[in-house]
């Protein structure tokens, strides 16, 4: 069971409604790391969730990095003095040697092309990166696209755009479904928004030892292994993605029970082709898709739950990259599906992690001429 706000040790509920996670317990004693006396070094980064309201998002043209890398001579040239090693054979690759904060803006497209073609690029030894201020965080991700801002997670003060997973021994501000045998979900992250992610930076700051990996899947991987007749269906499809059961999550009272911009539905490609690869890839989540529009309900529960079962098992697809400290992974939101573990509750551990989420363009349908707005 989760932990009830009105449980956690270090929360506080101003008149404001503003709620914060503060650096201090209610008993006055400072907030330190779990096994030292060290305070802990990412305080800066600990969640707020303030209660003021956003407007909707607006539509912008998204120009892919990734584009400017494909005419370059040597669009790996970022990599010539790192170590890469294949995770598994179609999605990700873990990186020694490079040290992100020092990738000038052609490196980062050279990166952004990488990423789209591998899915995934874990980085490890970038405590330089964790150690950067959120104002480089900000610069970093808006490289690859216009900053996405959360509307229900937590952020750091003043830093909506970078998006906040936490959980203690006290408390969690996931999106964890108690009542759920497993009780995190694949997905693709806020697919529901008109212009969904596309180069996502992530990176623990406090993990536990071991548990709390994250898996992610190739949804262009999985895709291949479709019979054609099938595929061919699939891509005159589109399905509704809502962010309804997200927020009203946040409103029953968890993860800071803020909800700042009212919940969006939008309507995707069941199969949509990246805009700098042209890979195809399946583009349903079970944590965001409802339905098929056009279909009725059995047939399109019959399809998405496939679909969604085909993610959860295709173990052949899968990456689960261990976070050790100091990494950081970046995926292409718009090709890859990801869920995290939730093993290590038992371990009454902090788990911190930080998201840098730059949206990319309305997601383009495989088929030709499918029309969305329809
Ligand atoms: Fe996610």
């Amino acid at each position: 069971m989760s932990t009830t706000l009105a449980e956690t040790h270090a929360l506080e509920v101003p008149s404001t409604a503003t709620l914060k996670l503060r650096p201090t317990t209610t008993d006055g004693t400072s907030t330190t790391s779990e096994h030292n006396e060290e305070p802990y070094r990412y305080v800066h980064l600990l969640p707020v969730f303030p209660s003021e309201r956003y407007p909707p998002l607006t539509p912008f043209e998204h120009v892919d990095p990734g584009f400017r890398a494909l005419s370059h001579p040597n669009p790996r040239s970022f990599l010539d003095n790192a170590t890469v090693v294949e995770i598994t054979p179609k999605l990700g690759s873990e990186i020694t040697g490079v040290n992100l904060v020092d990738l000038d803006n052609d490196s980062r497209d050279q990166l952004a092309l990488e990423v789209a073609r591998r899915g995934l690029l874990v980085f490890r030894d970038q405590q330089a990166f964790l150690d950067s201020d959120p104002e480089f965080f900000r610069n970093w991700g808006r490289h690859f696209g216009r900053l996405h801002i959360h509307p229900t997670s937590g952020h750091p003060e003043g830093f909506p755009e970078i998006h906040l997973v936490y959980r203690d021994e006290k408390t969690t501000y996931n999106y964890e479904l108690d009542d759920w045998v497993v009780p995190t979900v694949w997905h693709s992250d806020v697919s529901y928004e008109l212009q969904p992610p596309g180069l996502t930076t992530f990176f623990l700051l406090a993990q536990p030892e071991t548990g709390g990996d994250t898996l992610f899947t190739s949804q262009v991987s999985l895709l291949k292994k479709l019979s054609p007749a099938f595929v061919a269906f699939l891509r005159t499809l589109k399905a509704v993605h809502s962010g309804v059961a997200q927020a009203n999550f946040s409103r029953s009272g968890k993860r800071g029970a803020t909800v700042r911009r009212e919940p969006v539905e939008n309507v995707h490609p069941v199969i949509r082709r990246h805009p700098v690869t042209g890979d195809e890839a399946i583009f349903v989540n079970r944590q965001f898709t409802t339905h098929i529009v056009g279909l009725k309900r059995e047939e399109s529960d019959a399809i998405l739950n496939f679909l969604f079962t085909h993610i959860e098992r295709s173990m052949d697809n899968q990456a689960r990259p261990k976070w050790r400290p100091n990494t950081v992974a970046i995926w292409d939101n718009r090709v890859t599906a990801h869920t995290a573990i939730l093993d290590f509750k038992d371990l009454k551990v902090k788990r911190h992690g930080a998201r840098i989420t730059p949206q990319a363009e309305r997601p383009i349908p495989a088929l030709d001429g499918l029309r969305l707005d329809d």
